[in-house]
């Protein structure tokens, strides 16, 4: 099999209704997309990206319909999160029907659930009728994908129609919640959406590490890594320690001597920075550089985002 690349939605629609695997973009990163509602083409989902059935994936839904068919009830600060920010980057872990397959679920009770904003995906949705459960389109552990190429690069082989809708807006994936026993929020992935963007309607959501290791793969410490080492902190230190090794910088905003370095905003723009950060990790993991060094973003909006996905690619090895 080898991909085809091509802004057919009538086409992935009908691949997707006869359980084929087709991959779709959104706004924060593309997906891998099978018929929520076929078992069997969800777990050549799995396959396809190698991915470890433990680690569940997120149903998108277009409209309120879709969702009253994915999940049982949810509570009214998930009404007022949906009023707010969807479409868009925002994933909510919620009780799922009993007609949602343990597979998407990995066997949880709850299921993970985003409408997504890309025009490309939404018309898709409206065409097929059926929620698609998505995962990133990557290999497992992998960084994901922003733009067709980048899943044509990888999984090309492996399924026969990339819905290209160009880059990704956002470049990094949905921030995940879900709601807690307390009453309360716990934040499982930081992404699209920025705590303080947040905080208005449900407060500050409790961190991953506050409530208990966390064993779902997204979430596990070495995950988003490039094959190059990956190595987070102050950069004129860490180009000391590599020094005589071709350095490739990713910073913020300016340069700083190296083999070769990328700079994801010169304006400061976080937004703009989180857009690039996985075109500039894949491009260099292809480059002649032999070790990568990261700066730490400010810790705000989405700097967390991308904070946490540099942190992972770095896991590993700090
Ligand atoms: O932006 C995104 O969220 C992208 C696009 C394609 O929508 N999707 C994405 O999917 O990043 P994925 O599979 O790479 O990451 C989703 C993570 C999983 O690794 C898992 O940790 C978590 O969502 N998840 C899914 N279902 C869950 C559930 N029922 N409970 C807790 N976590 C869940
Ligand atoms: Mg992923």
């Amino acid at each position: 099999m080898n991909a085809e690349i091509g802004g057919d939605v009538h086409r992935a629609a009908d691949m997707l209704r006869s359980g084929e695997v087709v991959a779709i973009p959104t706004e924060t990163v593309y997906g891998l997309a099978a018929n929520a509602f076929d078992p069997v083409a969800v777990l050549r989902v799995f396959k396809v990206k190698d991915r470890p059935a433990f680690d569940p994936l997120i149903v998108h839904v277009g409209d309120r319909e879709q969702l009253a068919k994915v999940v049982k009830m949810w509570p009214d600060q998930a009404e007022a999160l949906m009023d707010k920010f969807w479409p868009g980057p925002l994933t909510l872990v919620l009780p799922k029907r009993p007609e949602v397959s343990d597979l998407v679920t990995s066997g949880s009770d709850t299921v993970a659930v985003r409408m997504p904003a890309h025009p490309t995906t939404r018309e898709l949705l409206k065409v097929t009728g059926f929620p698609l459960a998505a995962p990133s389109a990557n290999p497992f552990g992998y960084v994901s994908p922003t733009t067709a190429e980048h899943v044509a690069d990888q999984l090309g082989e492996r399924i026969p129609y990339i819905l290209d809708g160009g880059p990704c807006g956002i470049g990094v994936e949905s921030t995940i919640l879900a709601p807690l026993a307390d009453g309360g929020w716990g934040l499982l992935r930081p992404g699209g959406v920025s705590l303080e963007a947040l905080e208005p309607i449900i407060g500050r959501p409790t961190q991953r590490q506050d409530h208990g290791p966390q064993l779902l793969p997204g979430m596990l410490p070495s995950h988003y890594a490039p094959r190059k080492p990956v190595y987070m902190g102050d950069v004129e230190d860490l180009a000391r320690r590599f020094h005589g090794r071709r350095t490739a910088v990713i910073s913020f905003r300016s340069e700083h001597p190296a083999f070769r370095c990328e700079v994801l905003s010169p304006s400061g723009d976080l937004g703009e920075a989180a857009m690039h950060l996985f075109a500039v990790l894949r491009e260099l993991d292809a480059s002649p550089c032999e070790v990568i060094l990261a700066e730490e973003f400010p810790e705000h909006g989405l700097g967390r985002a991308i904070n946490d996905r540099l942190r992972r690619a770095s896991a590993a090895r700090t």
